[in-house]
């Protein structure tokens, strides 16, 4: 089911999300229509409050894979990279943001299994913009200015 996609004003993305204590099928239903409402924004990742939900689940859409991350937390962050970033909940802006380069994260998946991952460049761009989303932080919040997106 696709869900609304909350927009910048809204409270819910400004909360520290909790952590997901109980992976059963309300999580499954969860990630399950962020994905769908994901990929029909065409977007590169969206976090539980972008749909309403201040829980700590993200899901990332990227060219290595698409990943969903249930309490996730950085292990390392390292060097950096400076880039243009948007945000589905910020719609038709973009703006430069300084990045760690390549990150090492914890987490879990749906099921309550616990994994890592290490992710470069874009990768770990879209997985630091997920993560901010989990404290309430927005890309815009770091951005040097936030400009109208030309497409
Ligand atoms: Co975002």
């Amino acid at each position: 089911m696709i869900r609304e996609i909350v927009q910048v004003g809204d409270p819910v993305l400004r909360k520290r999300c909790e952590p997901v204590n109980r992976f059963d099928g309300e999580l499954a239903k969860l990630l399950d229509d962020m994905k769908e409402t994901l990929k029909k924004a065409e977007g590169a990742g969206l976090a539980a409050p972008q749909v309403g939900v201040p829980l700590r689940a993200v899901c990332v859409d990227v060219p290595e894979g698409y990943f969903e991350l249930v309490n996730p937390v950085f292990v390392w962050q390292k060097g950096e990279q400076y880039g243009a970033e948007g945000c589905l909940s910020v719609r038709g802006k973009a703006g430069n943001v300084r990045r760690p380069e390549k990150v090492k994260v914890i987490f879990y998946d749906r099921k309550g299994d616990r994994y890592s991952l290490v992710a470069r460049g874009f990768f770990a761009r879209a997985v630091c913009h997920e993560l901010d989303h989990l404290d309430g932080i927005l890309y815009i919040d770091k951005a040097d200015g936030v400009r109208d997106e030309e497409d």
